[in-house]
């Protein structure tokens, strides 16, 4: 039986983003600027880069600013167009979804990722789909996504992302454990939420892109309350490993975690001495910091 391509990606953003606030206090966090734009606008381009066709947007209270975000602004197109201001307008029209490829479900109470992720159920049915958590923004010459459902066609079943980081910080984070180790991509065995100093399996931690066969949804229906009393992705993800392949993909690319406050300068810092307009001038002016 040939695979199912994936088409659809869940970008859930009704998170409350209390390691930003008060920035995030009527600011969604997925709209903090990075250089330029919003995080969210970064990880649009990553999904649509993949081949992503639909985006579903998990959304909550005091997030209509994303929707509004991801429509024409008509005043500001016309008074642009009328000042002469073509090449930010034209850049703002080109990067507008097409009608009918955006959908937004309401996740009433943040009660977790895992419950964010089952509140798309209907609108991804029967299909295999990524899950892009959007305040890691991911720099990388091939599309994270890209590279996670490249992985995908490969091997099939569940691919999670992950990253290495030094031993010692491991108990931070999500950490996979492998059947065994050979190149990027390789057949999962576990995974462990924050393990305690000197127990991980691995230095693998999840970084947040995943793809997702649909039986998960079945699984986060019945998923109890986990880590920090919320509905864990992770703990659904755990009851599909016994049926289903996970494969754990290392992926080529820089990541910054822009749900917190260092994570969200060094995105700024880091893409703005990439970005080739502006480069020159950031470098400049970063520099007397460090004199
Ligand atoms: P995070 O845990 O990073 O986001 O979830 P948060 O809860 O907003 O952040 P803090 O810890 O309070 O600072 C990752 C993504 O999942 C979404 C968030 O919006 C974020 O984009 N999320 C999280 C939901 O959509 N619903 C939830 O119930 C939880």
């Amino acid at each position: 039986m040939s695979k199912k391509r994936v088409r659809k990606a869940v970008i859930p953003v009704a998170g409350l983003g209390t390691r930003v606030l008060p920035g995030t206090k009527v600011i969604p966090k997925e709209l903090l600027v990075v250089v330029d734009r919003p995080i969210l606008a970064y990880v649009v381009e990553e999904a649509r880069a993949a081949g992503i066709e639909h985006f579903v947007f998990v959304t909550g209270r005091a997030k209509g600013a994303i929707e509004d975000y991801f429509d024409h602004q008509v005043e500001l197109e016309a008074q642009l167009a009328a000042k002469g201001k073509t090449a930010i307008l034209d850049q703002l029209l080109k990067e507008l979804p097409k009608a009918g490829e955006m959908s937004f479900v309401r996740q009433m109470q943040p009660l977790g990722l895992g419950h964010a992720v089952w509140c798309a159920r209907d609108i991804i049915g029967d299909e295999p789909f990524a899950v892009i958590l959007p305040d890691m923004v991911m720099d990388a010459e091939v599309s994270a996504t890209k590279q996670a459902i490249d992985a995908y066609d490969q091997v099939g079943g569940n691919i999670i992302v992950v990253e290495p980081v030094p031993h010692d910080q491991t108990h931070q984070y999500g950490v996979v454990a492998l059947e065994g180790q050979d190149g990027r991509l390789n057949r999962m065995s576990g995974m462990v939420e924050k393990p305690a100093k000197g127990t991980a399996p691995s230095n693998l931690i999840v970084s947040g892109r995943y793809i997702l066969q649909p039986e998960i949804f079945a699984l986060l229906a019945s998923q109890e309350k986990g880590a920090g009393n919320e509905i864990q992705l992770t703990d659904s993800m755990f009851r599909l490993m016994e049926t289903q392949s996970f494969h754990a993909l290392e992926y080529d690319g820089v990541t910054y975690d822009c749900g917190d406050k260092i994570g969200l300068l060094r995105a700024n810092v880091g893409l703005a001495l990439k970005n080739p307009e502006l480069k020159d001038a950031a470098r400049a002016a970063l520099l007397p910091f460090f004199q």
